[in-house]
């Protein structure tokens, strides 16, 4: 079995490829297409190979039969149509039984792509619980798999690992080119290392920060992270949100007493009120009262953070200071983008929420490396492989490229 697209014959053959199409939609719009220009790569040596292409991804999280209804991949075929300029067929039924007949009767280059596999997992979790049968069934519609969704590379999902049991299967070019990066700045990165992390949930990240703890000399959090680990020290964080499993909070209580010079939190913020959304004011850590809400860190959490990052060889940025998109807590993250950004460090920035920060921002160009991954690249960082790859990957090593 050949691993490496390049080196894997797909002339005239059709491809299933899985991209992360897990594209950020605001208001019916994709507000940052850096995942879905990441596939072209491997796209367009599909085309040149008169490849029928069956494109897989998943889109959001289907908890729910109403999580449906914005997470639809229509939207990203619109958008591959207008890049590709050339037509994007598009199959509403992610395992329609017509889908072998329709492909069968497809040109070469003509593309198709599937709904959402995540809508499988209602009601019965086939692509999440990485179901043999709907692996298969995805198998059957092509002669060659190719894994390019690296952001996806730490599920083990029908589409991503179950599909590389029944096809030859390869890694395609986003892939390689993340790989390459990431072992190349990141895997024995210049020192002292900087983690800093953002986001919602710190259920989500608990096990990945214990474990990047190990791997950093700084981890600097923000976001809902952050408030969590504020509620552990006993802070009143208002109304904002963070966990209140109150086992977590014994675990976060323990990272805390056992990482007190590593961990750096916020010192104060800008909140918003539960009551009132015209409400925006400035708090100390410890001022915060009941019904406010932490949307961005403020002044002098940006200050000791900038000190840490200066001292800094390598720079991770993972997540945003806040909830960037409203300009009233555009800030910390727009001030620490810029302090990265002045830096001249080794900065890589991960993830959906960090990239589509830094794009917002008009700071495209200023870092060594973006990352199409969060979670994937945590684990990446973290582990040394992904459950995505791993099956791809048994005998060939990947060259390190020039990135
Ligand atoms: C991502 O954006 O990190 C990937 O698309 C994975 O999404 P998930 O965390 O919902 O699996």
């Amino acid at each position: 079995m050949k691993k490496r697209l390049e080196k894997t014959d797909v002339k005239e053959k059709t491809v299933v490829v899985r991209f992360d199409y897990n594209v950020p939609i605001i208001n019916g719009k994709i507000i940052d297409n850096t995942k879905i220009m990441a596939s072209l790569d491997t796209i367009n040596y599909l085309l040149k190979n008169d490849c029928k292409i069956v494109i897989l991804s998943h889109l959001g999280k289907i908890k729910k039969e109403e999580d449906k209804l914005n997470n639809s991949l229509e939207l990203v075929a619109e958008n591959l149509k207008k890049i590709l300029k050339q037509e994007i067929y598009f199959s509403h039924d992610t395992m329609d039984p017509e889908l072998p007949e329709r492909i069968k009767i497809m040109l070469p280059r003509d593309i198709i792509l599937l709904e959402n596999t995540r809508f499988l997992d209602i009601p019965n979790k086939l692509e999440s619980n990485c179901d043999i049968q709907a692996a298969s069934f995805l198998a059957s519609l092509g002669e060659i798999f190719v894994m390019d969704a690296f952001a996806s590379c730490h599920r083990a999902h029908a589409s991503t690992v179950g599909i590389t049991k029944f096809l030859p299967s390869c890694i395609g070019f986003s892939v390689e080119r993340e790989l390459a990066a990431l072992d190349k700045l990141l895997m024995n990165p210049k020192r002292p290392f900087t983690v800093i992390m953002g986001g919602a949930k710190v259920e989500d990240k608990l096990e990945l920060i214990e474990a990047m703890l190990l791997k950093c000399e700084h981890l600097l959090l923000a976001g809902g992270l952050a408030n969590s680990f504020l509620a552990a020290l006993n802070f009143n964080i208002g109304s904002s949100l963070a966990t209140n499993n109150y086992q977590t909070i014994q675990k976060l209580q323990n990272i805390l007493l056992n990482n007190r010079e590593k961990i750096l939190l916020p010192l104060d913020a800008i909140v918003g009120s539960s009551y009132d959304k015209n409400y925006t004011k400035y708090k100390k850590i410890n001022e915060i009262s009941d019904n406010e809400i932490i949307y961005d860190i403020g002044i002098k959490t940006i200050e000791k953070y900038k000190k840490i990052i200066l001292e800094s060889e390598t720079i991770f940025l993972n997540g945003t200071m806040g909830v960037y998109e409203d300009y009233r807590y555009s800030n910390g993250t727009k001030e620490i983008l810029n302090i990265l950004k002045e830096s001249g460090k080794i900065v890589v920035a991960g993830g959906g929420d960090s990239v589509s920060s830094v794009k917002h921002f008009g700071f495209n160009d200023a870092f060594t490396y973006l990352s199409c991954g969060g979670g994937a690249t945590l684990e990446y960082l973290i582990y040394g492989h992904l459950v995505g790859i791993d099956s791809i990957m048994e005998d060939e090593e990947i060259e390190v490229l020039d990135v």
